[in-house]
């Protein structure tokens, strides 16, 4: 048994130490706004936080975990840069499917965490393991900008 805290809530996880973070996220704690696309690293789509990075849920264990402060797409909003981004992705509304966009945000949150006024250049570089089959870059781009002027 382990103990992870997620959007700071304790929550005691009884799986295998090299279960991925986004199997525990969904199907053991049924918290399903992290989304499953690739699997492999490659599309952004499980992306969550561990401390104030930005990490891909599908390839982040168990036992690489404990200890870490975690946050998913259900706690972003518990933090005024997380807050702002929402505003923003729904100001521009952005979103078209929408089953790329809480790795999006997640991505988003932590380059303002570290970016208070970034560039064009600087959102494409954070942004780009990110894909979304919709095309909504250019409107993820105009919210991150958005959401930095809020
Ligand atoms: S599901 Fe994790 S990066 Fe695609
Ligand atoms: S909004 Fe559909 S995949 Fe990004």
């Amino acid at each position: 048994m382990k103990q992870l805290v997620i959007n700071g809530i304790a929550h005691d996880v009884d799986a295998p130490d090299d279960m991925p973070l986004l199997w525990v996220l969904r199907d053991v704690l049924g918290m399903t706004g992290t989304k499953y696309g690739c699997g492999i690293a490659q599309c952004g789509a499980c992306t969550v936080h561990l401390g104030d990075q930005a990490v891909r849920a599908c390839q982040t264990t168990l036992d690489m975990i404990e200890g870490q402060a975690i946050t998913t797409i259900e706690g972003a909003a518990g933090n005024p840069i997380g807050a702002k981004v929402q505003t923003a992705w729904l100001e521009k509304e952005v979103v078209q499917c929408g089953y790329c966009q809480s790795g999006q945000i997640m991505s988003a949150i932590a380059l303002l965490s570290t970016n208070a006024k970034p560039t064009d250049a600087d959102i494409d570089d954070a942004m780009a393991g990110n894909i979304c089959r919709c095309g909504t870059y250019v409107r993820i781009r105009e919210a991150i900008h958005a959401a930095a002027s809020l």
